[in-house]
């Protein structure tokens, strides 16, 4: 019992880490949390980043998706079974959601859930950033592409890895994920959603 639990805590651990946040300070741009839509994440230091977006967002993307994948692996290398490995991906995107470091005030987890997804099987992985990529140049709005990848994910794991704690992990990961996209959600609904690399209404 007692490797698995130091997985998860570690994962919990890494997961708390936001990169946004770090990369920010590190490369002199506003605090992503005060700034455009509030988010600690790859979009929002994009949205802020002026002409240093681009590269801010990428290294935070990044970094987010390694807090997913890294912990992920070791699971597999430890050989744990799959409600551990359900477990250290869950703790890993609640890391990112409610960091410990950050006054349990974390991101949306959508790279964090990448980087889980890429770590439990990678076709799993890139099922999911190819939709997410899909719509984003379709529709180029960052938040309803990780509704809709996000949505279809359950449905990608229980091709690749149809056993319940993983298929769980990924409905509860999906669940939490909607509900803390809720702004973008009624955003979306009345129109006033921002396209990739736009200006933000209000923080949420
Ligand atoms: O990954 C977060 C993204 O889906 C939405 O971010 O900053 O537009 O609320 P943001």
């Amino acid at each position: 019992l007692a490797l698995p639990a130091a997985l998860i805590v570690t994962a919990y651990l890494l997961g708390s880490v936001s990169s946004a946040i770090i990369v920010c300070r590190l490369m002199g741009l506003p605090d992503p949390r005060t700034e455009g839509s509030g988010n600690p994440g790859a979009t929002n230091v994009l949205r802020i980043g002026g002409d240093k977006g681009k590269r801010a967002a990428a290294i935070t993307l990044l970094g987010d998706s390694l807090k997913g994948l890294l912990p992920m692996l070791a699971a597999h290398l430890l050989g744990v079974g799959p409600e551990s490995l359900a477990a250290a991906g869950l703790a890993a995107f609640l890391g990112h959601l409610y960091p410990v470091f950050f006054g349990f005030r974390g991101g949306k987890g959508v790279a964090t859930a990448l980087g889980v997804q890429f770590g439990l099987y990678w076709p799993v992985g890139l099922c999911v950033a190819g939709i997410w990529l899909f719509v984003a140049k379709g529709l180029k709005i960052s938040s309803l592409s990780a509704l809709i990848s996000m949505a279809l994910a359950p449905f990608i794991v229980w091709f690749f890895r149809p056993q319940p704690e993983l298929i769980g992990m990924q409905l509860i990961i999906t669940g939490i994920l909607f509900w803390r996209h809720r702004s973008n959600i009624r955003k979306l609904l009345d129109g006033s959603e921002d396209s990739i690399g736009g200006q933000s209404g209000p923080a949420g």
